[in-house]
């Protein structure tokens, strides 16, 4: 099974990704979650301890392992580079575990479309693809909004794009621009995930305002998803509520792929 989850700034993308990856975790599955966002955060969030935090590089501020495996150096374009350089081992090296989830972080380069040839991207672009159709664990990849950064192939080997608003016209038009852009990449499979929701009314606001998506579940709002954030934990542990809707979420994802691990 593999996920991408994707929407507006701000609306509860990483929070999601976290809470998804333990209680899938909790159902038996490997997990390895994955870090697009050229800040990354997803380790804080998954409450990983920050000594082990540190030790991660993001791939696409390797130079050297870059220069070595595409023969061009970071930054350049219009050189010759291999555009289908080997990654298959870089997704154990440069990992790191904690709680049984396997995070890997990718870094600041845009990993798809027409605009962006340069060897950080052909790394990345291969990596996310060996990643999507090569790996056998659940992978959750954590992408900052919009999908204009996931490129055709990328996209085709997403079993499902989760597209997460919360209760605000912003966010629902966000996501019916990705929408059409999932269109653009041949990616069908949007469901969507209300985050931050209070009461029925802003349940309500979604389900009349949201384009047509299938409705994976909603997160309520919950002080608890902050004080996990300064504590250094992670909100599964931190907010039994969150974590009951994330294992209904979870289990909804697995009925939908029986054949996946
Ligand atoms: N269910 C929730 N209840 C309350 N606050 C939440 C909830 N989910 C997220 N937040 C808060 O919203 C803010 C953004 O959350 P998060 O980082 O998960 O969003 P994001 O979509 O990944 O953001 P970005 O686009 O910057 O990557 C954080 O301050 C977080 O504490
Ligand atoms: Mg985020």
């Amino acid at each position: 099974m593999k996920i991408a989850i994707t929407g507006k700034g701000g609306v509860g993308k990483t929070t999601l990704t976290a809470l998804l990856a333990y209680a899938l975790r909790d159902l038996g599955c490997q997990v390895m979650a994955i870090d697009a966002d050229p800040s990354p955060c997803l380790g804080a969030a998954l409450g990983f301890p920050p000594e082990l935090v540190a030790e991660l590089t993001p791939i696409a501020e390797m130079d050297e392992l870059i220069y070595e495996r595409t023969g061009a150096q970071p930054g350049t374009t219009g050189g010759f580079f291999k555009i289908n350089p080997r990654v298959d081992d870089l997704p154990d090296r440069f990992s790191a575990v904690h709680q049984g989830i396997r995070l890997l972080e990718l870094g600041a380069v845009k990993m798809g479309g027409a605009g962006c040839i340069c060897p950080e991207s052909a790394t990345l672009r291969s990596l996310v693809t060996h990643i999507l159709l090569r790996r056998d664990e659940v992978v959750l990849l954590d992408l900052y909004a919009g999908v204009e950064h996931l490129g055709r192939a990328t996209a085709s080997a997403v079993d499902t794009m989760l597209v997460v608003v919360e209760p605000t016209a912003r966010s629902l038009a966000t996501a019916a621009q990705i929408q059409r852009l999932a269109a653009d990449v041949g990616l069908q499979r949007l469901q969507l995930v209300g985050s931050k929701v209070g009461n029925d009314a802003d349940r309500a606001f979604i389900a009349e305002n949201q384009p047509g998506m299938p409705l994976l579940g909603f997160l309520p709002d919950d002080p608890a998803v902050r004080q996990a954030d300064r504590q250094g934990r992670t909100v599964y542990d931190a907010s039994p509520t969150l974590a009951d809707a994330a294992r209904s979420m979870a289990k909804a994802l697995q009925a939908q792929s029986p054949a996946s691990p």
